[in-house]
């Protein structure tokens, strides 16, 4: 046996996020986001689930801070819902949707958890999708607005502000792959949304600021690494296309104030180009306090013919989840490394990471020995990391609980607890007792 340590300091978490766990979608003045309609459209959401109850965590909010001090865990990283503090997404603030994150918040702070708040977790209100959303420069200020809403009304409260989860999900998968919300194939568009959400996310900054709050603010991107097939320069190159596309785009502004040239001029070439105005780069390219990284996947690529970024990636046997993903612990190492090496030594929070798999339930419990190793597997490479000088801060496990799983509905399992979602009940796994013991003791057995 080995001891895997994690440094002293380190803070083990927890992640969620709004859509995916409260349900009460029409309570309190709540308005309607992009997913309410997303959901509602048949064929979007797998078996036309929906988020109108979800977990019901809207009401059920004491018993899962309950499982979250029992978890052990210092931090709880969870989402607002932007349409239930602006039900139209601007104007008129809806104070019981406030108040609803006050009790919520409280009790974490009670329980001696410390909040870290997503603004941004895809459920745009649906009054700003109708004219445009973020393919529209003004919802960057109506968004800039809301974070300002929610800084004043939270001050001293909540200390660790994301702006964004996501912002590749936000423009690509939601504008170019169609599979999210509003749900379009459009890569011009996909690059409007992606830049808009940047130059919102610094404009947020800046108002953060300028506000002097305080606290720390940063952004969540997902990230996945390739890895060359082979030592053809060529696949080598059609993998650095596939990682710019995916993670250097949404990095690379915010470190250097520019997207990165291999994608860029890659995309110009088929007619494509990032809507930038004067300015805009230097907005995006605010300090700020951490780097969030949400990582499950990746895989080994070479040049491909048929896409539009010349790759194509290789099945080169990885066991895969539950959900069809690739495991590959490696790649969140890698990923560190660019990152440190690129753009230096940031403070890192794992801001997501977890497996979905479909629980065995047995005699006495839910055994779910694939979740654990998978976690397992990726906190001895984030271990690495550290050890070699990765500034990584903390580890936000995906997810608390089982939750709607946007496009899968509820199909798909994430948590270390399970929700019996006609009853709601909530049972603990094996992975949370796992867990648990790693947030006590600060290190794991391999
Ligand atoms: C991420 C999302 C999160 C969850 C996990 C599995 O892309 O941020 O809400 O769905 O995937």
């Amino acid at each position: 046996m080995a001891l895997v340590q994690f440094p002293k300091d380190f803070v083990w978490g927890a992640a969620t996020a709004a859509y995916q766990i409260e349900g009460a979608h029409n309570e309190d003045g709540r308005g309607m986001s992009i997913w309410d309609t997303f959901s509602g459209t048949p064929g979007k959401v797998y078996n036309g689930d929906n988020g109108n109850i979800a977990c019901d965590s809207y009401h059920r909010y004491e018993e899962d801070v309950e499982l979250l001090k029992d978890l052990g865990v210092r931090a709880y990283r969870f989402s607002v819902a932007w349409p239930r503090i602006y039900p139209q997404g601007r104007g008129e603030i809806n104070p019981k949707g406030l108040e609803f994150y006050h009790k919520f918040v409280d009790r974490l702070l009670a329980n001696g958890i410390e909040p870290m708040c997503t603004l941004y977790h895809w459920d745009l209100p649906q009054a700003l999708q109708d004219e445009g959303g973020w393919d529209n420069r003004a919802t960057i200020d109506a968004y800039v607005d809301y974070a300002e809403t929610m800084f004043r009304s939270f001050a001293g409260k909540i200390k660790k502000w994301i702006t964004f989860n996501e912002p590749w999900c936000i423009s690509i998968l939601s504008n170019l792959l169609g599979e999210h919300a509003p749900g379009y194939r459009d890569f011009q568009l996909a690059l409007n949304v992606g830049h808009h959400v940047l130059v919102a996310h610094g404009e947020t900054v800046k108002r953060f600021r300028a506000l002097g709050v305080e606290g720390e603010i940063g952004i969540a991107p997902n990230t996945e690494w390739f890895e060359p097939y082979s030592a053809k320069p060529e696949d080598a190159a059609a993998c650095d296309r596939r990682n710019a596309y995916f993670n250097g785009w949404f990095i690379e502004p915010l470190f250097k104030g520019e997207y990165p040239a291999i994608a860029s001029d890659w995309y110009k070439k088929a007619g494509f180009e990032p809507p930038v105005r004067n300015g805009d780069m230097e907005t995006i390219r605010q300090p700020i306090d951490f780097l969030g990284i949400n990582y499950y996947t990746g895989g080994v690529g070479r040049k491909g013919d048929d896409d539009p970024l010349g790759f194509e990636a290789v099945d080169v046997g990885f066991d895969k989840t539950d959900i069809g993903w690739n495991i590959y612990p490696q790649g969140l190492l890698n990923v560190l490394n660019w990152i440190r090496n690129e753009y230096g030594g940031i403070p890192i929070y794992i801001t997501e990471n977890g497996a979905c798999y479909d629980d065995v339930k047995a005699e006495g419990g839910i055994r779910d020995a694939k979740r654990i190793d998978y976690i397992k597997k990726h906190l001895i490479q984030l271990n690495r990391a550290i050890e070699s000088g990765v500034n990584v801060k903390g580890y936000m496990l995906w997810s608390l609980m089982d939750n709607f799983e946007w496009a899968w509905g509820y199909s798909k399992r994430f948590g270390l607890v399970h929700v019996d979602f006609r009853t709601l009940e909530r049972t603990k796994k094996d992975s949370y007792y796992w867990y648990k013991k790693i947030a006590e003791v600060g290190w794991l057995e391999v």
